[in-house]
């Protein structure tokens, strides 16, 4: 079978989902073509924190009402280090902003919803995805629906909004993209446990064994995670291993331990800071992780994937409505500014965060010394705070 469509997007994760409830806001029409079930979308646990800028846009959209009563807004979070807790105040540093503690499984189970209430046409579980005659005026898609069939569908343009595995930035041609990586040599152990949260906001603390992170996910459910070995195997640490690292690297002078429970979900995530550039070839046009990847620590990943869809939402909004081709070619460079600085963030949390294999005492006094400054200048206070409830969009 063979149709046409204004906008083919691949991928439903945060970025597909977005851009085609925004295009379709717009009354633009797009298909979005996925390889996992919806199942699978809707239990794969992964981020936790939106930006202000984020939550505005879940609400906008009308997929934020879920949100609003059993999301938690959190208005600052604590750095831990020499063991003790210095705050950061987000709404006082910043002009009032906030963020969100509201899972990404979450949010995608908000924008499912509205999509196929809206009768949004999202094809779930189709393989065999491939797209071409990208540098002509009707790039294409090519798939094999759930029953087998091939389907070939013609766009005006098509977004990869498929990830880090997907197909789409693999099919721009050698040459074209410019590759900059950085591999950490450490990963994070994660973890879910049916506790109450710990403490009210999340806590990131630098031990000498290593960083740890407290963030909750419900009353009844904590989220944390520590750093690892990268290449550690989530067999090595049974139960009692995991606690016993949690209270060493969270210890404080007066005695503070974390709320323990029954541990349902381990996880090892590798780190690794990532982008390419142009985040365009042709008509095809890149957002989110396919484009860009950064290690947690910043919680930006799902964010920057929600910021990148504003910016391509809108030229294209602006080429069906004036036929104005300037926004879509300055899509990549818009992005990519705001991308960097979110790359920045993320890596600078990371380094200030984590011990390094081989670091010595020198690098770890450096480390508690950039804390302690953070934590005790308002002008660096105010530096992390407004680049955590995220960076203006333009
Ligand atoms: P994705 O969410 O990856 O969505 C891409 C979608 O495309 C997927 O549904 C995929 O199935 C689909 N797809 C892939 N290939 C194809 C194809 N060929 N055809 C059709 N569909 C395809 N960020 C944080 O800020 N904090 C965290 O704690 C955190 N933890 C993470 C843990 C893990 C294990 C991972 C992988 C990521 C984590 N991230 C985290 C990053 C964050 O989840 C991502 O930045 C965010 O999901 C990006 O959204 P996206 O829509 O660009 O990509
Ligand atoms: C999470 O809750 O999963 C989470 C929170 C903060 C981060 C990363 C992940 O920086």
């Amino acid at each position: 079978m063979n149709r046409r469509i204004q906008v083919g997007i691949i991928g439903a994760g945060p970025a597909g989902l977005l851009l085609s409830q925004l295009l379709h806001l717009k009354g633009i029409e797009s298909v979005v073509l996925e390889i996992r079930s919806r199942k699978d979308i809707e239990e794969t646990i992964r981020a936790g924190v939106l930006e202000q800028g984020t939550v505005d846009l879940m609400n906008e959209i009308g997929a934020g009402e879920r949100m609003k009563k059993e999301g938690f807004p959190h208005e600052g979070i604590y750095l831990r280090f020499n063991g003790r807790d210095q705050r950061i105040d987000f709404p006082q540093l910043t002009g009032g902003k906030k963020v969100m503690v509201y899972a990404q499984h979450e949010v995608l189970k908000d924008l499912l919803q509205v999509r196929l209430d809206a009768g949004g046409d999202i094809r779930f579980e189709v393989n065999g995805v491939s797209v071409y005659d990208l540098d002509t005026a009707e790039p294409k898609i090519r798939f094999h629906t759930q029953n087998d069939e091939v389907e070939e569908i013609t766009c005006d343009f098509i977004a990869g909004c498929d990830g880090t595995q997907g197909v789409c930035r693999p099919s721009i041609p050698a040459g074209v993209l410019t590759t900059y990586e950085r591999v950490y040599p450490f990963g994070w152990f994660g973890i879910l446990c049916k506790a109450p949260p710990s403490s009210e906001e999340l806590i990131y603390a630098l031990h000498e064994r290593g960083f740890a992170l407290v963030s909750t996910r419900s009353p009844e459910i904590q989220r944390m995670y520590f750093q690892v070995d990268p290449t550690d195997k989530v067999d090595n640490w049974p139960d009692e291993r995991i606690w016993a690292e949690f209270r060493a690297r969270l210890a404080t002078q007066d005695g503070w331990t974390p709320k323990e429970g029954p541990i349902f979900h381990k996880v090892i995530v590798g780190m690794r800071s990532f982008v390419v550039e142009p985040m365009q070839y042709g008509r095809l046009f890149l957002a989110g992780d396919s484009a860009h990847v950064v290690p947690p620590t910043g919680a930006k990943g799902l964010n920057l994937a929600a910021a990148d869809v504003q910016v391509l939402a809108k030229a294209i909004t602006e080429f069906y409505a004036s036929g104005r081709k300037d926004l879509l070619d300055q899509y990549s460079e818009t992005a990519l500014r705001r991308i960097w600085k979110a790359q920045r963030f993320s890596w600078w949390m990371t380094s200030m965060l984590h011990r390094f294999p081989g670091g010595d005492a020198f690098q770890y006094r450096v480390q508690l010394a950039e804390l302690d400054y953070v934590t005790s200048s308002r002008a660096a206070a105010t530096s992390l705070a407004e680049n955590y409830v995220g960076l203006p969009m333009d």
